[in-house]
């Protein structure tokens, strides 16, 4: 049986290392309940666990507001175990992690813990305990997007990514932001005993958690129906709304199944609470949602091909039924089709190409960004070393924006016409604009816009490289007011 110890430290978040506590010992009766013990194996591990809380001296601990809690140990007892969860600390005054010398003792006790071969996770400003630790020490790790430099600062030797969720290097898992602790419970749970009893720790623990209301909720991939399954006038009526076109309506429906309009209402209330044009939305989104998942589809065609007329009576139901915008929903379905708590894990495949391809961009003499199309607004997800440089933004300030927030109020230009046909058209285009740097001085930009579309020819991302054209617009301009004089003079 693996022992997983919850660490119990002064000034600890409170809602952090009880929840740890009450998660992992909820996971382990799903798990126990779920998995019959012949089956216990079959994800490749031990699904069976023990939850330990620890604290420096096997005195209650105090949490950063006050509370304190009891523990059933302290660190000095537990000789053996398999991993250790740090849960985050309440910030000091300042706002930053505390001061983790108080700590030395307790940072001593992971150290040789995971020496011995435990996994050790931190979560958000846990992870500065690590760091306290030396096991942050040329691993890469993550922390809160805020305490980010501070933890670079603090140790310097630790390989710090940027925005990253969750990493598990070399059996140092680190997370990112103040409820991180589910994440790296789940992690600790997977690692230890095996995909199908993370699977089942996720599903119960982030279940109600799904963005989704009303009956979209379901397996992936399998469409749910609110109500009988077994209602025969349902199916029917799901299947023929499935096979409809976006002309269709409730009368149709009526028509389609043989009965009146107002029998379709009484029967649709009875089975599942909706009216007709309810019924026939849900079915369509739950389409969408499909297709959201499994194609990479632009939006406006996915909306066509689930039945809806147009693109935006397509997004009003989407949200009405989700609470989401599709392409969030898309992004969503993918982080958790992957694993949510694997996401981030560095592993030696693949996942180490993204990682030398950024360092090799970093050394480019350009900028060089990458806005995902899918998302709300096309945001930056990528910009190198050089556009930060070029930009005086730090990459914290860029993720996640627009680029024409270096535009300023200057938005009057001609080559932004031009460029945005480019764009909707997914084509590519060089223009030179006026951007503004973060201490609002002028730079013209030449920006090269190239569409990266996949092997089906999907449109992924678009590639940006911006190049500091300043210096030679002076001399032109220069030049140019140095003819019109000769000119004039002549
Ligand atoms: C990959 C990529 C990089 C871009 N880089 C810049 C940039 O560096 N500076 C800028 O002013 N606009 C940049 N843009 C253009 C803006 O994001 C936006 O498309 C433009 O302002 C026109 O759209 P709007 O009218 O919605 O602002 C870039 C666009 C893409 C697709």
């Amino acid at each position: 049986m693996h022992k997983i110890v919850v660490a119990g430290l002064d000034g600890c978040l409170g809602s952090a290392f009880l929840g740890l506590t009450d998660l992992l010992t909820l996971a382990r009766r799903a798990i126990g309940g779920a998995l019959p013990p012949s089956d216990q194996d079959s994800g490749g591990g031990d699904a069976d666990f023990c939850v330990v809380t620890a604290s420096a001296t096997g005195r209650p601990v105090r949490d950063g507001a006050g509370a304190t809690f009891e523990v059933e140990t302290s660190f000095e007892e537990v000789t053996t175990c398999d991993a250790v969860i740090v849960p985050s600390f309440a910030p000091d005054p300042n706002g930053k992690p505390p001061d983790m010398s108080a700590h030395a003792a307790a940072a001593a006790w992971l150290r040789r813990h995971h020496s011995r071969g435990a996994l050790i996770g931190g979560c958000g400003s846990g992870v500065f305990l690590l760091g306290e630790a030396g096991l942050l020490e040329g691993r890469r790790c993550t922390t809160s997007r805020w305490h980010h430099e501070e933890l670079k600062q603090r140790y310097p030797r630790a390989d710090t990514a940027w925005g990253a969720r969750l990493i598990d290097d070399r059996r140092v898992v680190t997370a990112a932001g103040p409820l991180s602790w589910i994440d790296v419970a789940l992690h600790v749970i997977r690692t230890l005993c095996g995909p199908d009893a993370g699977r089942i720790a996720a599903d119960f623990t982030l279940g109600e958690s799904a963005p989704a209301k009303g009956g979209i909720r379901g397996a992936a991939y399998n469409v749910s129906v609110l109500g009988d399954s077994s209602d025969s006038f349902l199916s029917e009526a799901e299947r023929i709304v499935r096979q409809s076109d976006a002309a269709f309506n409730a009368q149709d429906l009526a028509r389609a199944l043989s009965t009146s309009e107002r029998t379709l209402h009484r029967r649709l209330k009875q089975a599942c609470g909706e009216s007709p044009k309810t019924f026939i939305d849900r079915i369509r989104v739950e389409t969408a949602r499909m297709l959201l998942e499994t194609s990479v589809k632009p939006v406006k065609e996915l909306a066509a091909s689930a039945g809806f007329i147009d693109e935006a009576s397509f997004r009003r139901a989407f949200r009405r039924f989700t609470d989401m915008a599709p392409s969030a929903y898309r992004v969503w379905a993918k982080s958790k089709s992957q694993d949510k708590a694997q996401m981030f894990s560095v592993r030696k495949d693949s996942e180490i190409i993204p990682e030398i391809l950024t360092t090799i961009l970093d050394t480019c003499v350009n900028g060089v960004t990458l806005t995902d199309p899918d998302l709300e607004d096309a945001p930056i997800v990528y910009a190198n070393k050089r556009f930060e440089d070029i930009t005086g933004y730090s990459v914290a300030e860029i993720i996640g924006r627009n680029c024409r927030f270096l535009q300023g109020q200057d938005r009057d230009q001609e080559g932004l016409r031009r460029l945005r046909e480019a764009i909707s058209n997914r084509q590519a285009i060089e223009v030179t604009l006026r951007n503004y740097r973060k201490d609002g001085a002028l730079f013209h930009n030449k920006l090269n816009i190239t569409p990266l579309f996949d092997a089906q020819g999907q449109l992924i991302y678009f590639l940006g490289v911006q190049y500091d054209v300043t210096d030679q617009i002076r001399a032109e301009t220069e030049i140019g007011d140095l003819k019109a004089k000769l000119h004039s003079l002549a």
